[in-house]
């Protein structure tokens, strides 16, 4: 399904669906994201009203999981893991490294609607780090310069 730009209408009909049941704030935020492709910062204070939560803890939990969006996801997905083996191995260099280059933090999306870069927490790839996951594909030992390459791979 294709994302709909924000529709605060759509967004109200989806969060009365769900603000009458304890446990509904995971559901809610994903119908949210699959219907806008992320949850819209707009939606933050009508879920939270809804919830009966404060907006900080709304936030609280659109941050802590990593599947949920704050903006749109980008045509492509660049996981780059910040565990702990790769961060020994160099993967917070690696990561300003990309996101220097896309202009982008991690959690973010290239202006473009290209990239979507995102921080992993162990891909079970230890053994290769510093390694990433770029649209589904494990790669491992990466150098900025091997990330360039696959970076400009990405069509
Ligand atoms: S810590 Fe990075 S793959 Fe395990």
């Amino acid at each position: 399904m294709h994302a709909q730009p924000w529709n605060p209408d759509i967004a109200a009909g989806i969060i009365a669906r769900h603000s009458h049941a304890q446990d509904a704030l995971l559901p809610l935020l994903h119908e949210l994201q699959a219907e806008f492709g992320c949850v819209p910062e707009a939606a933050v204070p009508l879920v939270a009203l809804a919830m009966n939560l404060s907006r900080a803890e709304v936030h609280g939990v659109v941050t802590f999981y990593h599947d949920y969006h704050r903006t749109p996801h980008g045509a492509h997905t660049v996981k780059l893991c910040q565990a702990e083996a790769c961060q020994a191995m160099g993967a917070r260099d690696l990561a300003r490294h990309v996101e220097a280059r896309l202009g982008v933090g991690l959690g973010e999306t290239t202006a473009d609607g290209k990239v979507t870069a995102q921080a992993i927490y162990c891909l079970g790839l230890c053994a290769t780090a510093p390694s990433a996951m770029i649209d589904g594909k494990l790669a491992g030992r990466l150098t900025p310069a091997r990330m360039d390459k696959l970076l400009e791979a990405l069509a």
